[in-house]
């Protein structure tokens, strides 16, 4: 029986890197930056003080590649300069005292962006088409995204570069590639919402071709032994209710791609990890586990003891969102095996608020 188990308070180490538990912060944008792109100090001791709590790994939010198209929100946060990277390392260095493992999330939001956020004021994405429903946060259509040219497709993948190398000046131990939730990569990645005829659109490996150019781009600007991984998702923020892969072959397919990439593990975003995914009896997390052998990460609904057990049978570490923002003692209740509940979306939209964290 799974909750006879006590997996989730084992270590598992990557490369040089032991994670003394298998419970990590999913990656929680918080949109509290300033111009000068650096988050609000409540969200740094937020993270730090999860680490302090008791979580093994600790993720940022998403952050933004560059300065041109790449934001989809506002108070987004970017990590190029010398006053962001320097603010970061603080960071990372008292997560590293309280022996957590610092990862980066970095994303370009493509097509998901806001009218005059970004300096370029223009939207790219792989075609020229826009999100079917409204823009949640200002209840106007998402702008019509431009198709990427050469020249964008370049530029894209040199922000990231930019960002991974902020990433090691700043002393994080890995970083994330964001190919998940209908964001630009994601976007290439579906035809949903790629419909090109050139080499980045069309077949599987074609729509892949963007993620590989920008994992090995990445891999060649990091030191050896930082973890890279790489978060994939079958839905997107907007028009959630799309299967942005046709099926659950071509869901593998990707995988079976990203396994052969230089990256230490995959990280499957789920709303709820129990559903059987397209029309299989199989959990997104089986399905990927049949493509690949690298350690997987999953999130969604994970919200007490035996949720984190039960998701561990298929995975190698768990990842919360809500209820890690919403409860500072969540792994320790974890450890004591209290009768959680899991926290609405709804309750996590005060981290999009001017009120710090108590
Ligand atoms: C406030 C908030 C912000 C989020 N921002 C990001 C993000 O920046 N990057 C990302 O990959 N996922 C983001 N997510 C999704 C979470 O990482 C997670 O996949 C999702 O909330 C499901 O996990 P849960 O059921 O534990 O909440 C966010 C979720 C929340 C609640």
């Amino acid at each position: 029986m799974a909750t006879e188990k006590n997996i989730i308070f084992s270590p598992l180490t990557i490369k040089k890197h032991t994670f003394h538990n298998r419970i990590g912060v999913a990656p929680m944008t918080r949109m509290s930056s300033g111009p000068d792109s650096i988050p609000r100090k409540d969200v740094f001791d937020f993270l730090v003080r999860r680490a302090e709590k008791g979580a093994s790994l600790i993720y940022t939010e998403a952050m933004v590649t560059d300065y041109e198209s790449a934001q989809g929100y506002p108070g987004q946060s970017r990590i190029t300069s010398q006053q962001q990277i320097d603010t970061w390392k603080k960071v990372t260095d008292a997560i590293r005292k309280h022996n957590g493992i610092s990862m980066m999330q970095f994303f370009h939001c493509g097509r998901m962006a806001y009218d005059g956020i970004n300096p370029a004021n223009r939207a790219i994405a792989p075609s020229a088409i826009a999100p079917s429903q409204d823009n949640p946060l200002t209840g106007e259509p998402y702008p019509q995204p431009e198709a990427m040219s050469r020249f964008d497709i370049d530029h894209a993948i040199n922000g990231f570069v930019e960002s991974a190398k902020g990433a090691v000046a700043a002393g994080f131990d890995g970083i994330e590639i964001h190919g998940a939730h209908g964001y630009l990569i994601n976007q290439f990645l579906s035809t949903y919402s790629n419909t090109r005829q050139d080499g980045y659109g069309g077949p599987v490996e074609n729509r892949f071709r963007l993620a590989s150019e920008i994992i090995r781009a990445v891999k060649a600007v990091i030191p050896e032994e930082m973890l890279l991984f790489f978060r994939i998702s079958n839905w997107g923020i907007a028009d959630m209710e799309v299967s942005l892969f046709a099926d659950a072959s071509e869901w593998q397919e990707m995988i079976t791609l990203l396994n052969k990439e230089p990256i230490d593990a995959i990280s499957v975003s789920t709303y709820d990890f129990q559903v059987a995914a397209f029309d299989t009896d199989l959990t997104m997390t089986q399905l990927t586990r049949k493509a690949t052998d690298l350690p997987l990460l999953i999130c969604g609904k994970i919200y007490d003891h035996h949720t984190a057990e039960l998701a561990l049978e298929d995975a190698d570490l768990v990842l919360s969102a809500k209820s890690i923002l919403l409860n500072p003692d969540f792994v320790d209740d974890l450890r004591n095996k209290k009768e959680l509940k899991p926290f609405e979306s709804e309750e996590a939209n005060r981290a999009y608020t001017d009120e710090p964290l108590p």
